[in-house]
C-alpha cells in the first residue's frame, strides 16, 4: 500500500478533494464494487460506461489469463495475430449493415482521432483533397485527444489546451429544456437543429468539408438524448452533401440503448463508427473505429507492396484486448446482453422519472439504460449540488457520476429490478438532503 497519494495526479478528479478523503475500490464483482474499507458500493454507472456485463466475468477473466500465458505481444505492424481477424469478423456480425471494417486503436479518445484522419484522407485519396474540415457540436465529447477536443464542445475540455486543430466548426447542441423537459425517451422537438449543418455547408460550401461527428446520445455533457428525426436529418444533409457521418459510440455502443449499437435503435448508419469501453468491457483498453467498404476500398490503390494508411499504434489490436474482446462478446451473445437494455428501459424510466418533483430536479431524460437527472445550479456554485449528491450517494454504497450538474446513470446491463430500486431510493435521498 502506498504511504501517502501524493505522488498520482489524477485524471479528471478534483485531486486535493480525493487526497483529502480517498475513495478506493479494491475489488469488484458483479453489480458491486468492494472499497478498501470492505463496503459493497453498488456500481450505477458500469465503471465509466463500460463494464457492460458486470465485474469480473469468468469468461473475461480466463481469456485474459490464458492469453497472457500463451501470446502475450505480437507487432501489429506488417505482422498479425488469428485472434485479431477472429474479432473483427464477430465484431462485423453485430454492427449495422455496411459498416464490414475493423480499425483497432487503445482508447476512445484514439478511436476519435483515428476517424478523423480516415475522413480526411478517404476524400483525399479519391481526389477530394480540399475536403479537410471537420465540424462537431457544442456539448460534443469525443475523448482527450487534439482531434477530440477540437470538434468537441465542452468548454472546460477546450479552453486550456490552444486553438487545437484548424478547419473545425460545430452546429449547435440540441438541449432545450424549454420545450423538452422531462421528455421520456427521445424528445419530441428539435429535429431542426440539424439543419445547422445546412447553415454551415452554405458558410464554408461543402466541397471543404470532410465529414461530421456527433454522439448519438450525447453522453459526458450530461446524457442529451436525440430529438426525433434529428439523426435522420444529419444524414439527409450529410448524404446530399457528400459528407460522412462519423458516429461516436463510445458509450452507446455495446448494448447500452437495447441494440448493438445507438445507429441501429435510431435507424441511421453512419460511415464510420467509433467505439471502446464495452468492446472489452472494460477490462483490457481496447477500442476500434468500424468504417465502410467504400471508405476502405478506395484506400486500396496503388503497389500492393506499399502501406495504404499511414496510422496505427503500437498496441493496436493487442492480443490481451483481442481475448478480452472475444469473451466479452461471448459473455454478451450467451446473457443476451447487448438487447437487455431494451427489456429493462421501461421499469427503469419509470423509476427514474419518479424522481420529478424532488427537490431541485428541473429534467429527467433516458433512453435505453442511460439515465440523466438534471439539478438548478447552487447560486454561485455550479456543479457543486450535483457533487454534494454524489459524494451522498458514495456514502451510502452508491456509484453514480455527475457532469456539470447532471446526475448520469448507465449500470451494467445485468442489472435487475432490485437493483434499480435501489439506486433510485438512495438517489432520492441524497436528493432530498441536498435540498
Ligand atoms: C463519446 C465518447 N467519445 C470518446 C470518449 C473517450 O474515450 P477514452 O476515455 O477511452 O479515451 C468517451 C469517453 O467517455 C466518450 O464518451
Amino acid at each position: 500500500m502506498a504511504k501517502d497519494l501524493d505522488a498520482y495526479w489524477m485524471p479528471f478528479t478534483a485531486n486535493r478533494q480525493f487526497k483529502k478523503a480517498p475513495r478506493l475500490l479494491t475489488r469488484a464483482d458483479g453489480m458491486y464494487f468492494t472499497d478498501d474499507k470492505g463496503r459493497q458500493i453498488l456500481d450505477g454507472i458500469a465503471g465509466l460506461w463500460c463494464v457492460n456485463a458486470g465485474h469480473n466475468r469468468p469468461k473475461i477473466v480466463k481469456a485474459i489469463q490464458d492469453q497472457a500465458a500463451e501470446l502475450d505481444f505480437a507487432p501489429p505492424f506488417q505482422m498479425g495475430h488469428p485472434k485479431a481477424f477472429e474479432l473483427a469478423e464477430r465484431l462485423v456480425q453485430l454492427t449495422p449493415d455496411g459498416l464490414n471494417k475493423v480499425f483497432y486503436t487503445n482508447s476512445g479518445s484514439e478511436s476519435v482521432d483515428t476517424a478523423l484522419k480516415m475522413a480526411i484522407a478517404y476524400h483525399r485519396v479519391r481526389g477530394e483533397g480540399a475536403r479537410t474540415r471537420l465540424i462537431g457540436r457544442e456539448r460534443g465529447y469525443h475523448g482527450v485527444n487534439f482531434g477530440g477536443i477540437s470538434v468537441g464542445g465542452m468548454v472546460a475540455n477546450r479552453k486550456m489546451f490552444g486553438t487545437m486543430l484548424g478547419g473545425v466548426d460545430h452546429i449547435r447542441h440540441t438541449h432545450d429544456p424549454a420545450r423538452n423537459a422531462f421528455s421520456v425517451g427521445q424528445p419530441a422537438h428539435g429535429a431542426e437543429f440539424a439543419d445547422d449543418l445546412d447553415k454551415l455547408i452554405a458558410l464554408h460550401d461543402a466541397s471543404t468539408i470532410a465529414a461530421v461527428i456527433v454522439e448519438p446520445v450525447a453522453g459526458s455533457t450530461g446524457v442529451l438524448i436525440p430529438p426525433q428525426g434529428y439523426l435522420q436529418r444529419l444524414r439527409q444533409i450529410c448524404d446530399k452533401h457528400g459528407i460522412l457521418l462519423i458516429f461516436d459510440e463510445v458509450i452507446t455502443g455495446f448494448g447500452r440503448t437495447g441494440n448493438p449499437f445507438a445507429a441501429q435503435t435510431f435507424g441511421v448508419t453512419p460511415d464510420l463508427m467509433t467505439v471502446a469501453k464495452g468492446l472489452t468491457n472494460g477490462c483490457v483498453p481496447m477500442g476500434a473505429v468500424f468504417a465502410t467498404q467504400t471508405i476502405y476500398d478506395a484506400f486500396m490503390n496503388g503497389p500492393e507492396h506499399l502501406i495504404e494508411f499511414f496510422h496505427g499504434y503500437t498496441y493496436s489490436a493487442h492480443p490481451l484486448a483481442c481475448a478480452a474482446a472475444l469473451g466479452t462478446l461471448d459473455t454478451y451473445a450467451e446473457e443476451g446482453l447487448l438487447t437487455r437494455a431494451a427489456e429493462m428501459q421501461a421499469y427503469f424510466a419509470e423509476c427514474l422519472h419518479s424522481l420529478k418533483g424532488e427537490p431541485n430536479v428541473i429534467d429527467v431524460r433516458n433512453i435505453g439504460l442511460v439515465g440523466g437527472v438534471e439539478l438548478a445550479p447552487l447560486p454561485g456554485e455550479p456543479a457543486k449540488r450535483a457533487f454534494n449528491v454524489f459524494l451522498d450517494c458514495w456514502d451510502k454504497g452508491l456509484l453514480i457520476r455527475t457532469t456539470g450538474d447532471t446526475i448520469a446513470l448507465s449500470p451494467p446491463l445485468i442489472i435487475e429490478r432490485e437493483h434499480i430500486d435501489r439506486i433510485i431510493d438512495t438517489l432520492r435521498g441524497a436528493l432530498k438532503r441536498a435540498a
